[in-house]
């Protein structure tokens, strides 16, 4: 598998995600987009499609768009808005450890979810939701979002279901409150217009005025809710892992907290990444908890054109068929990553192939490979580090319950379930202040 694989993915022909389905014979197809279109007004004949389900051309022409936003000076304005968020967490944190009286356990996965849907619902309509603010989702809107990807993920596998499911009273129920989320989220970002630090939707609707042809608005809400779709359960799980990679292995986490404390005088300094490239170390860790653990799996499908076989890693691949390059698998082949694969070792991240070892770095595919690759990388690196620095700076962790068989602690990897997106159980940490 090794590079064929990497280098042989095929370009985005056509591409059916957990928002669409794969595959299927059109009449299943026209049903599935009726059921996971997420355009906010009702019109099921020709769905307005996320920058996820789009391709050729128009992939590359909202691409395009996406890729503006994602500059540098776009970057800097999102790192703004996540530093805000980050300070409400952090206090939280600080408020539970003071009314712990010294130290607190707390459901890591669940906060890693608030920061990363408050930060999402930011970026995608200037706001929306304030899960760190509540500790939690009182107006039920993040089960309603989870629910619907997962349902998505579900349907994605098997699209010959989706008449039938059609047919059961209320079985839309979950897709049309979001598509409702959607529109009001919509109205309301085009009522209060930009803040002072832009946001994504700012990019894509072109609010500077680059595109000869505006954005239409349909376009960029399908595209503001999968945003917090890719974005919020990606980074959230890539957060948690990293901090249980961490906690089972003490010395590791030692390193990179010293590492930390090197660049940073203090929490506040970790609320800005100037100094990201200094944390070296810090970036392994980061790098190996997302190669052993990658937020997407198996990815989603790419199909062989239309009359045009395709030979990938040696095998004759006929037209039309959908294949998947899934990230887990080739990140933990032997034949990338020798000896001991399966082992946490960021060290392997800073050091080149040898005799003794097979360190094959290109086969990194957590952000997928290609046109069609996360379109925001650069901005989930940076609220990896900014978020990873600021709790290593400010707090020392343990598990909860350290036996080895703990399903909210040492155990936690095997609470893993693929939706397309992965899906965990409960993370138990000890806080307290360092
Ligand atoms: C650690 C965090 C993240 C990981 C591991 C991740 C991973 C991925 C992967 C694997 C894909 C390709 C899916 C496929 O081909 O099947 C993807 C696509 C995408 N991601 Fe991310 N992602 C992360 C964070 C984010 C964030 C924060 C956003 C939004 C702000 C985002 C927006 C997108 C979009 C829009 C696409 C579709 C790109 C396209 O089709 O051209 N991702 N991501």
């Amino acid at each position: 598998m090794r590079s064929t694989a990497m280098s042989s993915a095929p370009a985005r022909t056509k591409f059916r995600s957990s928002m669409q389905t794969r595959s299927a014979p059109s009449s299943a197809r026209a049903a599935s987009r009726r059921v996971l279109s997420t355009s906010p007004g009702p019109t099921p004949r020709s769905p307005t499609k996320a920058l996820l389900n789009l391709r050729g051309d128009a992939h590359a022409n909202r691409r395009r768009i996406w890729n503006r936003g994602m500059n540098s000076e776009g970057l800097k304005g999102f790192e703004h808005v996540l530093a805000k968020r980050l300070v409400i967490m952090l206090s939280q944190f600080d408020k539970m450890i003071a009314e712990g009286k010294g130290k607190s356990p707390v459901d890591l996965a669940a906060w890693f979810s608030y920061l990363t849907f408050d930060f999402m619902g930011d970026l995608a309509f200037g706001g929306g939701f304030d899960m760190l603010r509540d500790g939690g989702d009182k107006n039920g809107l993040w089960a309603i979002i989870k629910q619907g990807a997962k349902a998505t993920a579900i349907i994605a596998q098997t699209p010959w279901i989706v008449p039938t499911f059609n047919m059961i009273p209320g079985a839309n129920y979950i897709m049309d409150r979001l598509r409702l989320f959607a529109k009001e989220s919509a109205e309301r970002r085009i009522a209060t217009g930009a803040k002072e630090h832009k946001d994504i939707w700012y990019h894509l609707m072109d609010e500077e005025g680059h595109e000869k042809v505006k954005p239409p608005v349909h376009d960029v809400v399908v595209d503001g809710v999968l945003i917090i779709v890719a974005g919020s359960d990606t980074s959230s799980v890539a957060l948690s892992y990293f901090i249980y990679c961490m906690l089972c292995n003490p010395e590791l986490y030692a390193r990179a907290q010293a590492e930390v404390d090197s660049v940073y005088p203090d929490v506040e300094s970790c609320l800005d990444s100037t100094h990201h490239d200094e944390l070296k170390f810090l970036t392994a860790c980061i790098q190996e908890s997302l190669r052993l653990f990658p937020p997407v799996p198996t990815g989603g499908p790419r199909k062989i054109p239309k009359g045009d076989a395709k030979i990938i890693a040696g095998k004759l691949i006929p037209p039309e068929t959908q294949i998947y390059v899934p990230a887990y698998v080739i990140h933990r082949s032997p034949a990338n990553f020798a000896p001991a694969p399966d082992t946490f070792d960021p060290d392997r991240w800073l050091r080149t192939s040898s005799d003794a070892e097979t360190l094959n770095h290109a086969a990194f595919m957590s952000f997928s490979y290609g046109a069609a690759n996360c379109a925001a990388k650069h901005l989930a690196w940076r609220e990896l580090l900014m978020t990873l620095s600021a709790l290593l700076k400010r707090y020392n962790m343990k598990f909860v319950d350290e036996s080895p068989n703990a399903k909210t602690g040492r155990d936690w990897e095997s609470t893993m379930h693929d939706f397309f997106v992965t899906e965990t159980g409960e993370l138990k940490v000890e806080f307290s202040l360092r």
